[in-house]
């Protein structure tokens, strides 16, 4: 790459010296055992997220007034909520699930939009050393079904507008008792013996709870995520991550005491838990949470009106807040100092645009749902090279393996590993699934998935994905649940799923179907599959495109190519087809 390219940090020209401001002198010096120090662990070495969260600083006289929440709703009402405002409810909302029976261990699900309720009931959930799950308000009866079965959730706390998809597929979920429901911005609240509500039991409950103690790797937080083959997997990650989250926020993030801060990713993904509360949360910080709908205009408006200094978003929304009419240079944005964006790749021309309209880079961060927290990674002190995911976070080992683990020498292309031992917050399991933990693992590293190679600066460059998992939006999705869901429909056979590339969205998502034998084929038709799946999994994980097909290549073992859909859609080389069946 031509020195001109990157963008140098001259470290004197910030206003703000960074908190990690030498990066191999950190990558040298920094080790786990030392980042557990900014985390307080109980007396017998056991810790809790939420008491790290809020309890530490509501019961500091330092912290206990300082806002932790600015809430502003898609109405435009504006809330503000102090760390010692977030320990009583908290408090309280773990009260609520104690007196409901909930016990250490038992899976309560969040089916909610972005609202001041939401975090705590997250962090009420941890508090009481209770299994939090998210989801995304999107979600359709399918995915939701999915999710509450396998984990066999016994809670699930929504709102009145999310209900009826609920309600659907409640006979469907023996381990379901209850159901709370939050009566913000509802005046109908569907009745049922097991429904109860918020507002209600929180009045009753008391201000007092002791944070339940657990263990390093006792499970905190679950999440669903998508993989080739078979329904989403449940990631279960553990109560230590809360030193991994408040390291890399600090160090990558780089947030101070008195940054405003907003993560724009929602909670029912993981940056939405680990940067949206856990990280934020931990260090004291202030956040912004906005529940209105992605527009440049809302956009700007937030990080203007509430003088944002840093802002963790990502590819999709940058490319079109490129491509809005409404320019960053409208707005008083002066309060920024840091960008980072995260979920796919980030191209050189949204770093360069965002050193343009805001005189500052974005900066691109690596990791997944199953790591936890930022492994790969730039830094505010460390030179970008436009279109690299930069380095490995201190402590994090990673590398470019073959498929026998045999690391390769810069430049070559392979698959992006990290030494298993050195991921502070790996998750800890899959749900109920225990070859499928396993399968992530080759002796001691862990396999990301992901191809990549580094160059001859130690800098990592993504290309791809190893598998047929579809990045869309920033969004993972399997080709297996879409699949699943267009063959549920009267006049679909079977259906294969790929993702084809996209200026805006990365990737999105194309199915080809196979229809029965006395369907006509018609753009009607596209339009009512589109539909269905929207209507089954989510808003957002429907196939934009669908061609019908009259047969599907299939391995001689039944397994759908996607690999030679694919080649065949991009004209691509085929490949090796020798286990095809006759096509
Ligand atoms: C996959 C993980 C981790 C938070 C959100 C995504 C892709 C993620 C980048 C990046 C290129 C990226 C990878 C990865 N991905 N960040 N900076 N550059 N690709 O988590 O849903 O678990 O997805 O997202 O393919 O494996 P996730």
């Amino acid at each position: 790459m031509n020195q001109s390219n990157i963008i140098k940090k001259d470290l004197s020209n910030l206003p703000v010296k960074p908190n990690l401001n030498n990066y191999d002198k950190a990558y040298s010096e920094i080790k786990w055992q030392e980042l557990e120090k900014n985390v307080d662990f109980f007396e017998d070495g056991t810790l809790n997220i939420a008491y790290n969260c809020i309890d530490r600083h509501a019961l500091s006289s330092h912290k206990k007034n300082k806002t932790a929440l600015l809430f502003e709703s898609s109405t435009g009402e504006k809330e503000t909520y102090t760390y010692l405002d977030l320990y009583k409810s908290t408090n309280k909302f773990a009260n609520v699930l104690d007196n409901l029976g909930v016990e250490k261990g038992d899976r309560v699900f969040i089916f909610l939009p972005t609202i001041p309720e939401r975090y705590t009931v997250f962090l009420g959930i941890l508090k009481l050393g209770a299994i939090a799950g998210t989801m995304f308000a999107a979600f359709q009866e399918m995915a939701l079904l999915d999710r509450l079965a396998d984990s066999e959730a016994k809670i699930v706390v929504t709102n009145a507008v999310l209900y009826p998809r609920i309600e659907k597929i409640w006979k469907d979920l023996p381990n379901l008792e209850k159901i709370i429901i939050i009566e913000r911005g509802s005046v109908d609240q569907p009745k049922g013996e097991k429904i109860i509500y918020y507002n209600h039991e929180m009045e009753k409950a008391s201000e007092e709870f002791e944070a339940v103690h657990m263990q390093k790797d006792d499970p905190s937080y679950m999440l669903y995520t998508s993989g080739t083959t078979g329904k989403p997997k449940g990631v279960v990650h553990s109560h230590k991550d809360i030193v991994s989250a408040i390291a890399t926020t600090k160090y990558v993030l780089d947030l101070q005491e008195n940054d405003i801060y907003w993560c724009t990713a929602d909670l029912g993904w993981v940056t939405g838990v680990v940067y949206g509360v856990l990280g934020i949360f931990g260090l004291g910080g202030t956040t912004v949470a906005f529940e209105g709908k992605f527009s440049a205009e809302n956009w700007y408006k937030i990080l203007q009106d509430y003088r944002v200094s840093i802002w963790y978003t990502a590819p999709t929304a940058i490319r079109m807040l490129m491509g809005s009419e409404i320019k960053p240079k409208e707005y008083n944005l002066e309060s920024l100092r840091f960008l980072g964006s995260v979920g796919e790749p980030l191209n050189p021309e949204g770093v360069w645009w965002g050193l343009e309209e805001f005189g500052l880079a974005f900066h691109d961060t690596w990791w997944q749902t199953e790591l936890g927290s930022i492994s790969i990674t730039n830094f505010q002190a460390l030179d970008i090279k436009p279109g690299s995911m930069g380095k490995p976070f201190p402590g994090v080992y990673g590398a470019i393996i073959d498929d026998e683990g045999k690391e390769l020498t810069p430049n070559e292309e392979g698959n992006l590993a990290l030494k298993k031992d050195t991921v502070y917050s790996l998750m800890i399991g899959i749900w109920n699934n225990k070859a499928k933990f396993d399968s992530y693992f080759n002796g001691q590293w862990y396999i990301s998935g992901d191809r990549a190679y580094k160059d001859e600066d130690g800098y990592f460059w993504f290309v791809g994905r190893a598998d047929d998992v579809i990045k869309t939006s920033g969004e993972r999705v399997g080709p297996f649940e879409i699949e699943s869901a267009l063959v549920e429909h009267e006049k679909v056979v079977e259906a294969g799923v790929i993702g084809i590339p996209d200026d805006l969205r990365g990737e999105i998502i194309m199915a080809f179907v196979v229809l029965k034998p006395e369907i006509g084929e018609s753009e009607e038709l596209k339009e009512e599959l589109k539909m269905f799946v929207k209507g089954k999994l989510a808003g957002h994980a429907y196939p934009r495109k669908i061609k019908f097909i009259k047969k599907l290549p299939k391995t001689r073992s039944g397994k759908i190519m996607r690999r030679l859909l694919k080649a065949h859609e991009l004209g691509l080389p085929e490949g090796d087809t020798s286990t095809l069946e006759d096509y």
